[in-house]
């Protein structure tokens, strides 16, 4: 494998040429995909047509344990992909028909364009996921990324001196209420208690040191909510700046990999009650879990 990285911005974020995620990789390869990760972060392979899902679990699983808890289903819905690994994040029904106005599953998951990380409302966090593209719509529906270790790095000393050692709450349900979801049932909200991580975390595999926030962000335990929501919005607006953040642009086939303790991501707007956007997610874990 002659692996090529194109970059896709000054600092991170790159397309991978001469690799094809269906192959069967040696663990060198891999290996040297990681490299790539620890140096861009984000890392966008092309395919000529949509990775299974098999597929695409076969790869994930090459890259750390996987996440294959179901998710709690929102009441009253059924399933489209039958895959435990599988998080389907397209705008589809069971039947594959797009979500009718209104269906609570839509409304969830626009918070999705709240910049945030994966799973840091697990205490498990999320490593890196991997995002393939089975069909987009003719406009709109990028992605967008931050840097947060460059973000890091450009803050000032007092604020690095601030944030050192602070803990935040990561709750699920407080970013689908900021995204404007609806209220979740007593059972949805049992199935996703809140998670407690560091601001400031060294990334394991770049050493880096990395600001460590999402729109999943309730609250600081200790701190009145009013200061600690201040201070992670004054934290997210500096870590969106334009510099830090690049937009992609998906290709049927894609499958796009984060690194979820390196970035943060957000969806962008499209008409998703007129076309249909079948993306559908691989997640790895810090380590392995069973639920
Ligand atoms: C995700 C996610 C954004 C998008 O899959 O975790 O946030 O553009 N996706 O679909
Ligand atoms: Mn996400």
């Amino acid at each position: 494998m002659a692996l090529e990285a194109e970059p896709l911005h000054p600092l991170f974020g790159a397309r991978l040429k001469g690799v094809n995620l269906r192959d069967a990789l040696t663990d060198g390869e891999v290996a040297e995909i990681v490299a790539a990760l620890d140096r861009f972060a984000v890392c966008a392979v092309g395919h000529d047509r949509p990775l299974s899902n098999e597929d695409l679990i076969a790869f994930a699983a090459r890259l750390g344990p996987m996440d294959a808890g179901r998710s709690p289903k929102i009441t009253g819905t059924g399933i489209r992909i039958p895959h435990n690994e599988i998080t389907d994040q397209s705008n589809l029904d069971q039947d594959g028909a797009i979500y009718a106005e209104g269906d609570r599953r839509l409304l969830f998951k626009r918070a999705n364009r709240l910049w945030h990380t994966d799973m840091s409302f697990r205490q498990v966090r999320a490593t890196y996921s991997l995002l393939a593209s089975h069909e987009i719509p003719p406009t709109g529906g990028n992605t967008e990324f931050a840097d947060m270790r460059a973000a890091y790095d450009a803050l000032d000393d007092a604020m690095k001196k601030r944030i050192e050692g602070l803990v935040a709450e990561h709750c699920y349900w407080h970013s689908r209420s900021l995204g404007g979801g609806p209220d979740p049932t007593d059972e949805e909200r049992a199935g996703r208690p809140p998670a407690y991580h560091r601001l400031v975390h060294v990334h394991p595999g770049s050493g880096r040191k990395v600001l460590y926030i999402a729109s999943h962000i309730a609250g600081i335990p200790g701190w009145p909510d009013d200061e600690a929501r201040a201070l992670i919005e004054e934290l997210t607006a500096f870590a969106t700046r334009p510099e830090f953040v690049f937009s992609y642009e998906w290709s049927v086939g894609d499958v796009v990999i984060w690194d979820n303790l390196a970035t943060m991501h957000r969806a962008t707007p499209f008409d998703d009650t007129r076309y249909k956007r079948d993306m559908r997610r691989a997640t790895c874990r810090e380590t392995p879990v069973h639920s």
